[in-house]
C-alpha cells in the first residue's frame, strides 16, 4: 500500500496540458512529484509554474524536474502524460530505465486528430494499456484519467465532479491508483476490470471531446449511476 511520504510520482511528458494538472493536485496532498520533458529547461519552468500555483495558495511545496530518463529512473509510479504517437519513441526508454514493479498508469488516449476530424487508432495489441503491458513486463501497468480533462485539474483547489474507470490485472497496483485518485479532491475512482478492457475507456474519451465540441462546453467528463 503506498503511502503520501517517500512516494514520488513521475509524469514523463509533464510539462503539457494533463501533467501540471496532476502535478497539482497531487504535489498538494504531499507526493513528491517530478515533472518530465526531453528538455530539461522546458521541464523547470514548469515545475516552477506549478510550484507558483500552489504557493498563490499557500502551499510552499517544491517539485522535481529532469529530462524523462532522469525521472522514470526516480519515480516509484509513472505517469505517461503524452500523446499516443510520442509512445514509439518513449518505450524503449521506458523498458531500459524503469524500476522493477514500477506502476505506469496510461491515461493515454489512442487518437489522432486531421483537419479537426478525430480518429481513432486501432492499437495492434487491443488497447495502449496491453501495448505497454507487452513491452514492459517488469513494470504494473494501470489503465486510468481518460476521462479528466485537465482545465479541471489545474482549477486547484476546487473539486472536480466525475468518477475515473481504473482497469488493471495487478490488483494491489489498481488499488493504489485508486488511493490516488481519491487525493483529487471529490474525484471517484471505479475499479472496472482487467486490461482487456482498457479499449473501451480509451475509445470513450473521443467521444466526450466530440459532445464537447458540439455543445461548447470542453469539460465532458463520466459519472456513472447506480452504484
Ligand atoms: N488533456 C487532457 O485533458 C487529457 C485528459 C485525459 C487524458 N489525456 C491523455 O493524456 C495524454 C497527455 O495529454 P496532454 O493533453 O497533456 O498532451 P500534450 O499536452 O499534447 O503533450 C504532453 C507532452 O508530451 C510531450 N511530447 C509530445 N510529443 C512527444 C514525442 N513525440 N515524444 C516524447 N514526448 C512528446 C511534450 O513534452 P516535452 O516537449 O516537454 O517533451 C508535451 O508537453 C494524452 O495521451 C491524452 O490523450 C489528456
Amino acid at each position: 500500500m503506498i503511502m503520501a511520504s517517500g512516494l514520488v510520482i513521475g509524469l514523463v511528458g509533464g510539462t503539457g496540458h494533463l501533467g501540471p494538472g496532476l502535478a497539482v493536485r497531487w504535489a498538494a496532498r504531499g507526493y513528491k512529484v517530478l515533472i518530465g520533458s526531453r528538455k530539461r529547461e522546458k521541464a523547470e519552468r514548469i515545475a516552477r509554474y506549478v510550484q507558483g500555483l500552489l504557493s498563490s495558495h499557500g502551499l510552499s511545496v517544491e517539485i522535481g524536474y529532469g529530462e524523462n530518463r532522469e525521472i522514470i529512473a526516480k519515480s516509484d509510479v509513472v505517469v505517461l502524460t503524452v500523446p499516443y504517437t510520442a509512445l514509439t519513441g518513449l518505450i524503449p526508454l521506458l523498458a531500459s530505465t524503469i524500476k522493477e514493479e514500477s506502476i505506469v498508469i496510461t491515461p493515454v488516449v489512442p487518437f489522432l486528430i486531421k483537419n479537426r476530424d478525430i480518429r481513432l487508432v486501432r492499437v495492434a495489441e487491443g488497447s495502449v494499456a496491453e501495448m505497454l503491458t507487452k513491452h514492459l513486463p517488469q513494470a504494473r501497468i494501470v489503465s486510468a484519467l481518460h476521462t479528466v480533462p485537465y482545465k479541471l485539474l489545474l482549477d486547484f483547489p476546487k473539486p472536480i465532479e466525475g468518477d475515473v474507470l481504473v482497469l488493471g490485472d495487478d490488483l494491489e497496483a489498481v488499488s493504489d491508483v485508486m488511493k490516488l485518485i481519491r487525493e483529487i479532491h471529490n474525484l471517484r475512482p471505479i475499479y472496472g476490470g482487467g486490461l482487456e478492457f482498457s479499449v473501451a475507456v480509451e475509445s470513450l474519451t473521443p467521444i466526450l471531446i466530440n459532445i464537447g465540441r458540439r455543445t461548447g462546453k470542453p469539460n465532458v467528463s463520466i459519472k456513472l449511476t447506480g452504484i
